[in-house]
């Protein structure tokens, strides 16, 4: 976990939930390894959180036990130093965190010492006489998984592990084992001492609103679910890429990689959540059993289908997002300087069911991405063209497609193809936006605020079973298997701050199947030759721009072929060449090439080849054309640009009247 855990957490929905009726049991809390960053981070600014809401019990305590030397009163001031640089909570300053302080409790113990655990026992009965918590105890593990037994051992001898009457409850942190074979014997090793329903292993991406929506939206809207199969959807794609590095985390990550960091659980909750049947119920089990059964559903991989459904990618030396350099993955701290770790993986799904049976589901993630964004895309197959036969519109089809916006932007979005005003049948693609917080009133959380709240209401819908967590393992386990068998003999192969591996862009096909372009609007602006072009239309040329990736040695263009693309180069350079192979320019980041053979529908004057990794957006002389349509004062000026700065003089008569 990192301190970009950040989620909005309605308030309007806490509220619903304390009006469902669901009252808060009262309980302790009991932080192993309260010490560490977890702690400070998100589980003390979260119940705080939920502290000021009023969705506590009355009856709460926490206690921290770690190594640590601290005392009940030392530990609350570090609290309050901590949580007063982490929580975003407006009512820091106020009574509430005095009060709240006051029910935090600190002891010094050793996982490995039985003494710990009886002293445990007398503080945790201290703890039900002055804060009248009825024996009910809420167990987090904010500790390294290789000590889940050990905890377990020392409760169990003492007794704490089951409550005769009152609950005992265990929250589980990530990561889960690190295979499949790993999270079976953890999984044994816990339910030898708990139940599974006792059992709550966290992700924290299920506290995002905006994933909880997913369900919302799906079962609370009769639009969609009748469409919601492989007779009108072409293809899945969700993506969740970083800025950040493995930053001071190389120790964990070196030994991990993205598959076991974000793919297994992050991004398969979002899929089970996104392609799950309707539930019977919204009760824990009801949606867990479906959660499970799609998993189940996945393909899973034979040895030699991982490199062709799969791409690895590790960063290189790049920029970071300020501007300063980022040094290579292999040179992070604590990371083997020959690691074949990787930072970055893209991979294909199948789902053999009879709901997404031929239906692709991409998945993709990375660190080291010039965007951080979470989004889900769900392309529809294209409507049948044959309706507008005869007219501009026939060649304009294009697939619906609906984006939900995860994070940093929390909505949804529906891009469809609209008739642009005018005597003929054209079609442009729009879009329609849905903003969370336009809609709703919300206030900073941790996104651990529902997950803490549920737990202690016993409500396990939010946690993953023993069941899809070796489900998830299994999916993965080929890929794993194949990368640690075979070194990856072109690592690193993309740099920091890029966009990621050329091979991940490769592994959409065929070309209807395109990743979600990022941030186009911002290459826009770069762009001299839309200099002056009003908001309405930048953003009708964003939805049209499709990213390519390519590597150095690759060429872009080549002379003499008739060009139809602008190229906006996002990040690179490239080597200019004339028909004797002599270079004559190079461009570099934020550079636009091929606008006369766009502007004009001529061969090619020179080849373009790359000299390093490039990211670039092209526009299409036929969406170029559908906007400029609308345009045609701006197709003048575009005109005079031309004219003025390559000499050339082109008919926007063509532009404004192409019949494709
Ligand atoms: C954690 C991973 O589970 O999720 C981190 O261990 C990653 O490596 C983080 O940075 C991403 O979470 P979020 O909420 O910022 O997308």
């Amino acid at each position: 976990m990192n301190d970009q855990n950040s989620q909005d957490v309605s308030a309007e929905m806490l509220t619903a939930m304390n009006l469902q009726g669901k009252d808060p049991d009262p309980c302790v809390m009991v932080i192993f390894g309260a010490s560490g960053d977890l702690t400070k981070r998100l589980l003390i600014p979260s119940l705080f959180n939920l502290y000021c809401d009023g969705l506590l019990p009355d009856s709460f305590a926490i206690l921290g036990i770690a190594m640590d030397e601290y005392s009940t009163q030392t530990f609350r001031s570090r609290m309050t130093d901590d949580v007063h640089r982490f929580s975003r909570q407006t009512q820091f300053y106020g009574e509430a965190w005095l009060q709240f302080c006051d029910r935090i409790h600190y002891m010094k113990g050793s996982f490995d010492d039985d003494n710990a655990f009886l002293q445990l026992k007398k503080f945790l009965q201290a703890l039900d006489g002055r804060h009248d918590t009825k024996d009910n105890i809420l167990f987090y593990m904010a500790t390294p998984p290789s000590v889940f037994a050990m905890i377990s051992t020392g409760l169990e001898k003492v007794g704490l592990n089951d409550g005769h009457g009152s609950w005992r409850r265990i929250i589980v942190e990530k990561p889960f084992g690190t295979d499949l074979a790993s999270a079976r014997k953890l999984n044994r090793e816990i339910l030898t001492y708990w139940r599974e329903d006792q059992v709550y292993r966290i992700d924290h991406y299920l506290g995002k609103e905006t994933v909880q929506n997913l369900l919302a939206f799906r079962f609370a809207n009769g639009m969609f679910e009748p469409l919601w199969n492989r007779t009108h959807i072409d293809h899945i794609q969700i993506t969740a890429t970083e800025e950040v590095g493995v930053e001071w985390r190389g120790g964990y990550y070196d030994k991990s990689g993205v598959v076991r960091d974000m793919i297994q659980n992050h991004l398969f909750q979002m899929m089970a959540y996104l392609c799950m049947e309707p539930p019977v119920s919204f009760g824990p089990e009801a949606i867990r059993n479906e959660k499970f059964k799609l998993l189940s559903a996945v393909r899973i991989m034979q040895p030699e289908e991982v490199q062709e459904n799969a791409v690895r990618g590790q960063y290189g030396v790049g920029v970071k997002p300020d501007g300063t350099p980022a040094q290579a993955y292999r040179d992070e701290h604590l990371v083997d300087p020959d690691s074949n770790t990787e930072t970055y993986a893209a991979l294909k799904l199948r789902i053999d069911n009879w709901r997404w049976h031929g239906v692709p589901v991409f998945l993709r993630s990375g660190k080291g991405i010039r965007t951080k964004s979470t989004e889900i895309v769900v392309q529809f197959r294209r409507a049948p063209a044959f309706t507008f036969k005869g007219t501009p519109a026939a060649s304009q089809l294009e697939a619906n497609q609906l984006i939900f916006h995860i994070q940093p932007n929390q909505g949804i979005e529906i891009r469809f193809l609209a008739k642009r005003p005018g005597p003929s049948m054209h079609m442009r693609k729009v879009s329609m936006h849905f903003e969370y917080d336009e809609a709703f009133i919300a206030h900073p959380g941790t996104g651990y605020e529902t997950m803490l709240y549920d737990c202690m209401h016993g409500d396990a819908s939010l946690f993953s079973r023993s069941d899809l967590v070796e489900t998830a393992w299994s999916i993965v386990q080929p890929v794993l298997d194949e990368w640690s068998t075979k070194k990856a003999d072109d690592f690193p192969n993309y740099p920091f701050g890029s966009w990621g591996p050329k091979q991940a862009y490769d592994l959409l096909s065929p070309a209807h199947r395109r990743w979600l372009a990022r941030k186009p609007r911002e290459a826009l602006a770069r762009v001299a030759l839309f200099e002056g072009s009003d908001e309405t239309m930048l953003h009708a040329f964003a939805l049209m721009l499709k990213p390519k990736v390519y590597n150095a040695g690759d060429e872009i263009a080549h002379i003499d072929d008739v060009g139809s693309e602008l190229f906006i180069l996002d990040q690179g350079r490239v080597e200019v060449l004339d028909r004797s192979g002599q270079v004559k320019t190079q461009f570099s980041d934020g550079q636009v090439f091929g606008e006369l053979s766009m502007l004009m529908t001529k061969k090619r004057r020179a080849t373009v080849r790359a000299l390093t990794y490039c990211s670039i957006y092209t526009l299409d002389k036929n969406d170029f054309c559908k906007v400029l349509m609308d345009r045609p004062q701006f197709a003048e000026r575009i005109m005079r640009v031309a004219r003025d700065r390559y000499n050339v003089i082109v008919d926007t008569h063509e532009w404004l009247t192409t019949k494709t």
